[in-house]
């Protein structure tokens, strides 16, 4: 028999939702909400409204281009944790009245152990165990995978997650929020070793970012505005530069430390040229497999939710009706 899953994020600012059959995505909806922009960063408050309101659509939508009916179903899968809490209760309520109304198992998601799962979708996908670095707007790890549901994280952030360090220091420089993609499109064209910032020297397999952001400060209130929009691309690659070696660096001693050479990527940074192109050089060099999933599946995103869903479901791993989301949570 086979296995078809509804799959709902909603953990941050995207309503999405897709469908997959035995690990195979059908369909993969997202509605981004441009609501957020003008303030600089996500307004809790507004992303549960839009939530509400992209939900049925956005369901719908995964639904018909799946080309399912939803008695095919066979369980819902959802972000339970972790995120803003009024957003995650949307989606949480809607997946329960769906799986209560069709009388078919709820299953819940960790929102952290889904962007590493995304790297089993593709057909060129790792063998186990792998390593996966989860680099996004609010994390940053390091994951080993034992199996799709023996994940645990071996390194993270101590402060600032990666994404937020590309966002922060592109605010510094005077660049709209999220300023991450922008940092990457102006560094293609600089010099990455033109200025040199901090790197931190934290302990083990954990990261920190504060360092390098308060370097980059610094700097810049040294310098005229000219200065910086002068030297704007140059900037832009020194602090590409900066941030990818503080991750690749901690990804070669976790290499090193457990001796898995399959590497994956997670999270929207991953969608960062810079760290791709080292990534691929270092696979080259080192003789790791790199796997970089397609970028519709770095950032946030509902097939990640359902491949994680699939395999809870192998494993019978359901959650009651009284379930509740959470906005922090161990795995
Ligand atoms: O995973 P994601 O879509 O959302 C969550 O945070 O869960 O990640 C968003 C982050 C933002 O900080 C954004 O600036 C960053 O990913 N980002 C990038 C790039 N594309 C997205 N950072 C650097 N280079 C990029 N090309
Ligand atoms: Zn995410």
């Amino acid at each position: 028999m086979s296995v078809t899953i509804l799959a709902i994020e909603s953990s941050c600012d995207e309503t999405a939702a897709a469908v997959c059959t035995d690990g195979v995505i059908l369909s993969n909806i997202i509605a981004a909400q441009s609501v957020h922009e003008k303030y600089g960063g996500v307004v809790p408050e507004l992303a549960s409204r839009a939530h509400m309101q992209n939900i049925v659509p956005v369901v719908d939508q995964a639904i018909k281009a799946a080309n399912i009916s939803l008695q095919e179903l066979n369980a819902i899968a959802f972000t339970q944790a972790p995120g803003l809490i009024g957003s995650l209760l949307v989606g949480t309520q809607f997946a329960k009245s769906l799986s209560l109304s069709l009388n078919i198992p709820l299953i819940g998601v960790h929102h952290m152990q889904a962007h590493v799962l995304a790297n089993l979708i593709p057909e060129k996908r790792p063998s186990f165990p792998f390593l996966c670095l989860t680099v996004s707007g609010g994390h940053t790890q390091i994951v080993i995978a034992k199996s799709a549901l023996e994940l645990e994280v071996i390194g993270e952030t101590i402060d600032d997650a990666a994404g937020e360090a590309f966002d922060k220091t592109a605010k510094l420089l005077g660049l709209p929020y999220p300023g991450g993609p922008l940092i990457d499109q102006y560094a293609k064209l600089g010099d990455p070793l033109k200025f040199k910032f901090a790197e931190p020297q934290i302990p083990e397999l954990n990261f920190s970012f504060s360092g390098l952001k308060t370097s980059v400060l610094y700097f810049l209130q040294k310098q005229t505005p000219e200065f910086i929009s002068e030297n704007r691309n140059d900037l832009c690659a020194s602090i590409q530069y900066t941030i990818v070696q503080i991750l690749i660096k901690k990804l070669i001693k976790a290499v090193n430390q457990t001796n898995v050479k399959q590497i994956c990527i997670a999270g929207g940074v991953s969608a960062n040229s810079g760290l791709r192109s080292a990534l691929i050089d270092l696979g080259q060099k080192k003789g790791w497999s790199v796997y970089i999933p397609d970028f519709s599946y770095c950032t946030d995103n509902a097939a990640m939710i359902a491949i994680t869903g699939y395999h809870k479901y192998l494993h019978h791993q359901f959650v009651p009706l009284s379930i509740n989301p959470s906005a922090r949570a161990e795995w």
